[in-house]
């Protein structure tokens, strides 16, 4: 259950609230994250909680099997670990039939941070491999209702920030994305009154932790969130089909708007999307918090310079090694706090080499400036090359992406 307080105060007066308690407990939320312990949310206990299920090898070797690949190092590392109905999508698969995927950002800052681009390349990856129709929400909507910003400002950041989605490669052909604000009405909108009409307040206020003060919009949003899931929202894509089904690639903090909306679906004759979950991306100050744009110092944002990211990384980046050089050569550095060794595990593509790295530095053969020159240098790299490519994207091509209109698939029957 969701703490009502946490949901109405602002960010300051929880982390003052949360130190004032000494957290027993993880909060994970679509507004919170906080892990009791500097090695993180845990996620054994989080899949209990939330009832979903593990990523297990079983389910790793079918993807495997079924598109003729290494799985993405995202899903072998467990950095996606969590997963609902996932066989399901898999059977069809087999079965020679198609899904669609849907994903979303909540667009509140300029600058979107690396974290921000994990379920965007985990969704890229899937495209890539099932050759499948994407769909993008922008919630500007979202962001309006929740936060301290003027309508005007999310919309255009949902344009500004989608050119940063673009830029992680998306085929156009495939992939519609679109704002809230500019596009809800006609099915989509037929289709947030059918989830509105079948929800309760007592509902929402269990799942969201909403009360008497949170304002209407609010209350009603998770239908909107809720609704990409259904193909029929899209009749210019779908052709007004209603039971093509949906995965949806998030981090785990959303699923409380997907446990909403697969509670709902049979009520309205909908299927129930599945979804794969990732872990968070930690905060450089270490694993308790996430990465979040609002902290400066906590970010390696997408606009950052090679000479911001070797500073930040340098200064903040949580070590895990020790506090003299005698006595990490003796006992060596912690890798399961060490935030520098946590980003390697999201961005290093070489298994090999990271796990020379994981072996060279809890056992002191490797030093913390070693590991993060090395770190520094993937950053970097992968840094400039989003830069170059965000470059490219021109109003006019954001346009293309985000005009309602028919896509590039087939669906087998
Ligand atoms: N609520 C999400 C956010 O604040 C945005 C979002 C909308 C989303 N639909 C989604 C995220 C589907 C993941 C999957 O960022």
């Amino acid at each position: 259950m969701m703490n009502n307080k946490i949901e109405k105060d602002g960010p300051k007066q929880v982390e003052q609230q949360q130190l004032e308690q000494q957290l027993t407990e993880d909060i994970v939320d679509p507004w919170n994250v906080q892990a009791s312990s500097n090695k993180g949310i845990d996620y054994d206990k989080l899949i209990d909680r939330f009832g979903s299920s593990r990523i297990d090898d079983a389910l790793l070797e079918r993807f495997e099997k079924l598109t003729g690949q290494n799985p993405h190092h995202f899903l072998r590392r467990g950095i996606f670990f969590s997963h609902r109905d996932m066989h399901r999508i898999l059977n069809l698969v087999e079965a020679g039939k198609k899904f669609f995927l849907y994903t979303g950002r909540g667009p509140s800052s300029d600058s979107m941070h690396v974290g921000h681009l994990i379920p965007f390349i985990m969704t890229k990856w899937l495209q890539d491999v099932f050759d499948v129709p994407l769909i993008i929400q922008m919630t500007d909507d979202e962001k309006y209702l929740w936060k301290d910003l003027k309508l005007e400002h999310c919309n255009n950041l949902a344009y500004e920030n989608a050119k940063d989605i673009i830029a992680v490669g998306f085929d156009m052909s495939k992939t519609f994305i679109f704002s809230d604000v500019d596009f809800i009405g006609g099915e989509f909108y037929k289709n947030v009154l059918k989830v509105q009409k079948h929800v309760t307040f007592n509902q929402v206020k269990g799942i969201f932790g909403f009360d008497e003060s949170s304002n209407i919009g609010k209350i009603m949003f998770p239908a909107i969130q809720a609704v990409p899931s259904f193909s029929s929202s899209f009749p210019f894509i779908f052709g007004g089909k209603k039971d093509i089904p949906c995965l949806i690639p998030c981090a785990i903090d959303q699923d409380p708007y997907f446990r909403m909306t697969r509670d709902v679906a049979p009520r309205l004759g909908f299927q129930k999307p599945a979804l794969i979950h990732s872990t968070f991306f930690p905060a450089l100050q270490g694993a308790s918090s996430k990465m979040s744009a609002s902290d400066e110092n906590s970010s390696i944002f997408l606009t950052d310079t090679a000479n911001q990211i070797k500073k930040k990384v340098n200064k903040y980046a949580f070590s895990g090694g020790k506090d003299t050089v005698e006595e990490h050569r003796e006992k060596g550095g912690d890798c399961e706090v060490d935030v520098s060794f946590m980003y390697l595990r999201f961005f290093m593509e070489d298994d090999g080499r990271l796990e020379e790295i994981r072996q060279q530095y809890s056992s002191g053969q490797m030093l913390t400036g070693e590991l993060k020159a090395e770190l520094i240098q993937i950053l970097q790299k992968m840094i400039a090359e989003h830069q170059e490519r965000r470059k490219s994207v021109t109003d006019e091509i954001v346009k293309q992406y985000m005009m309602p209109r028919a896509l590039n698939f087939t669906i087998k029957k």
